[in-house]
């Protein structure tokens, strides 16, 4: 049956398909043929389109490149076990995130209309370019940015919301090496950290810059008043195993509410664990690993997946964490949202779109 399209479409009469190895693209920078468009103008969004992807032309004004209105997502698109349809995960949880994010930056939320009928209808024409290979995906990226040509400060008039996507590996190609970020600060209460907001990863990019040149990985950031609690990992949220329990810090002001992370818990309660959200402090951690009751931690993204940390970093002192075949929950729950993104496994959450 022929279904209408959403949007107007422009199909690309170059298709880049043949010339990357969609099984084995490096994350972040291979991009697939086309790309959704929509204008913010005169308090109404407009013009959605799909066009072939490619580079766009933006005054040397724009009010984005200035003070940063600029918002984004990230989700993903799975092959199903059958090999022919495709598995969209949770695009209604980013869709709300990125209201909330926009309504922080004084930013128009997007309607659901294009966010998620946008990314429906991308993923129905560029889907041979979901990867087959185990632990690839389609990394969806969905963005707004601000695009008056103007220097005064002030919220813009106008704006754009694209989505494009890209084929992708692991994040991380192994486990990371974390430190614990005592001294710079990602978000403080009041501030923009639980918004997904270019202005936050910018800020990160410094104090993971200096955690680098000293062999770690990431950063553990910590709160910003006191530095005694954790809060998240920057490219993704952040969890223990202690005593069995699964711990993580609440979300708040400073802390991303994560789609993984809420996927996680919530198959952990599924499945009869305890889960605590609550504040985490340093010191409960570093306790925990030197009497040996941290069993397990890992960070939890859409990019990351599940992560997980080999050596958390602390005042100086590398704590190295048990190996990782021993770890029995982020296996189990890495191999439960694999099997459940696939369609090897029943979704009882109602997460999956299968198109
Ligand atoms: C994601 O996990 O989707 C993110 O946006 C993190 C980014 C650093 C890739």
């Amino acid at each position: 049956m022929q279904t209408v399209a959403l949007f107007p479409i422009q199909k690309t009469k170059h298709s880049k398909l043949h010339e990357v190895d969609i099984n084995n693209a490096p994350f972040g920078k291979v991009f697939s043929d086309h790309i959704l468009i929509a204008d913010y103008v005169e308090g109404k969004w407009r013009d959605a389109r799909i066009v072939p992807y490619g580079d766009i032309t933006i005054s040397p004004a724009t009010s984005a490149l200035h003070y940063g209105q600029s918002i984004f997502e990230g989700l993903k698109a799975d092959r199903h076990i059958n090999g022919k349809n495709i598995c969209l995960f949770r695009p209604e949880a980013n869709f709300l995130r990125m209201n909330i994010s926009a309504e922080r930056m004084c930013m128009p939320s997007i309607t659901e209309e294009i966010f998620i009928g946008g990314i429906r209808e991308l993923l129905n024409l560029d889907r041979d370019w979901v990867p087959t290979s185990q632990g690839c995906s389609l990394y969806i990226r969905p963005f707004m940015f601000a695009t008056d040509p103007y220097i005064g400060m002030k919220p813009s008039q106008t704006y754009k919301f694209m989505i494009f996507t890209s084929p992708v590996g692991a994040y991380y190609s192994a486990p990371v090496k974390v430190k614990v970020e005592q001294h710079y600060t990602r978000a403080v209460k009041g501030g923009t950290g639980y918004a997904k907001f270019s202005g936050n990863y910018a800020a990160s990019m410094y104090p993971t810059k200096l955690a680098a040149q000293q062999g770690y990985d990431q950063i553990i950031w910590t709160d910003g008043q006191t530095h005694q609690f954790i809060e998240e990992a920057g490219t993704m949220n952040i969890m223990f195993v202690i005593d069995g329990k699964l711990i993580t810090p609440a979300t708040g002001d400073s802390i991303l509410k994560g789609v993984t992370r809420d996927s996680v818990l919530t198959i952990a309660r599924q499945w009869g664990m305890t889960v605590e959200e609550r504040p985490v402090p340093v010191a409960e951690v570093i306790d925990a690993i030197k009497t040996k009751r941290l069993q397990e931690a890992f960070g939890a993204g859409t990019a990351a997946t599940i992560a997980h940390i080999s050596v958390i970093g602390h005042e100086g002192v590398d704590y190295t964490l048990p190996p990782i075949h021993e770890r029995e929950f982020s296996n189990k729950v890495y191999r439960e949202l694999y099997d459940i993104k696939h369609g090897i496994k029943p979704d009882p959450y109602g997460w999956v779109h299968v198109l």
